[in-house]
């Protein structure tokens, strides 16, 4: 199944928090249950968030008890709002509420309200899936055969609806026949790496290997890899990339040693609106996420302390190689670049 779905009136998910140990669809019923799950990372990724979110306005449609348009498009914008507040940093959420709401403002009747509303988020949804594979295609093109790949967090199927982006890039390299191995960060503290990435890497059959997060700057120093790919959660108008917590640190260290570093987008995670990477919101996380960890049996830390714990970074442009989308790859300066691919 996709990673988000519409099925006879449900938004139906699979759960990431459970994986790999189990493969678990949830089926939600009203947007609150939408936002909830995307708040506790039941799905996450950014197209997947937004593909999510979109199919939560579906729900909002279909339980709204208002007779006229009204009162349907206030309890639509009611539950826009809802969903826009369950996590900051990824455009693609905000994106996917605003495209559906622009895109159905026009409809006059109720009922074909409600349709609409659907038919934009299902959109939303299979569009995904082309953009990836247009995305894989692109960036396969820079993908040197047998390269080592040094990949961050999950940017795969479970990341979008289908298929992945940086992950997607790998994908269409390996089908292509090009003999890559991926060096698969963990990605601590949610372990997405090694929990989702590694569980999609196995399943498709291609090689990797999982490092802890610490030890990338190995690797990238001592000549092992060829090329780092990430996905993002925006990329500013001048070409800054807000990404997975450690992001930054692979960047800085990959231009040290000479290893370029692409981030792999749909053009929906890029936002000519923020300028700077400065401008991007950093959602801040529950501190169990960091703590509530058990080693050997024993609780990681000592009870009562204290965490930061930032889900993202922005990693500034002079680390960026190119940015891989659908539409080509953007090259500095971005100013230029990003505004003819994505303006
Ligand atoms: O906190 P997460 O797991 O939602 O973070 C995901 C990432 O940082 C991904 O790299 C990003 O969303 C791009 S996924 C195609």
């Amino acid at each position: 199944m996709r990673t988000v779905e519409w099925r006879e009136g449900k938004v139906c998910l699979i759960d990431q928090r459970v994986l790999p140990a189990e493969f678990r669809v949830l089926e939600l019923e009203t947007p609150e249950e939408v936002a909830r799950a995307i708040r506790e990372m039941a799905v996450r990724g950014a197209p997947a968030i937004g593909a999510a979110a979109a199919f939560g306005l579906a729900l909002a449609a279909r339980r709204s008890r208002a007779a006229d348009r009204a009162g349907l498009w206030r309890d639509l914008e009611e539950a826009a709002a809802v969903l826009r507040a369950a996590r900051p940093t990824a455009v693609n959420l905000a994106w996917a509420l605003e495209r559906v709401l622009g895109r159905c403002a026009a409809e006059s009747d109720p009922d074909a309200l409600r349709d609409r509303v659907l038919a934009e988020a299902q959109a939303i949804a299979d569009e995904d899936v082309e953009v990836n594979r247009r995305l894989g295609e692109v960036g396969a093109a820079i993908v040197p055969d047998g390269a080592t790949i040094l990949h961050h967090c999950n940017t795969g199927a479970l990341a979008t609806v289908d298929y992945g982006t940086a992950l997607g890039v790998i994908r269409t390299a390996h089908e292509q026949g090009k003999r890559v191995h991926v060096l698969v960060d963990e990605t601590r503290p949610l372990l997405q790496g090694a929990r989702l990435t590694a569980w999609e890497l196995q399943q498709l059959g291609i090689p990797f290997t999982l490092i802890a997060d610490n030890a990338a700057g190995h690797f990238l120093r001592t000549g092992q890899v060829d090329l780092v790919l990430v996905g993002a959660d925006r990329v500013a108008a001048n070409g800054d990339v807000a990404n997975k917590i450690g992001t930054y640190k692979l960047a800085v260290v990959a231009k040290e040693n000479g290893v370029p570093f692409y981030p792999c987008v749909p053009t929906s995670t890029i936002d000519l609106s923020t300028p700077t990477g400065d401008d991007i919101p950093i959602e801040e996380r529950p501190a169990g996420e960091v703590t509530d960890l058990l080693f050997r049996g024993m609780p990681i830390a000592p009870a009562g302390v204290r965490v930061a714990n930032p889900a993202f970074d922005v990693t500034p442009h002079r680390y960026v190689t190119g940015i891989i989308t659908e539409k080509g790859i953007a090259y500095p300066p971005f100013g230029l670049s990003l505004q003819r691919i994505a303006g």
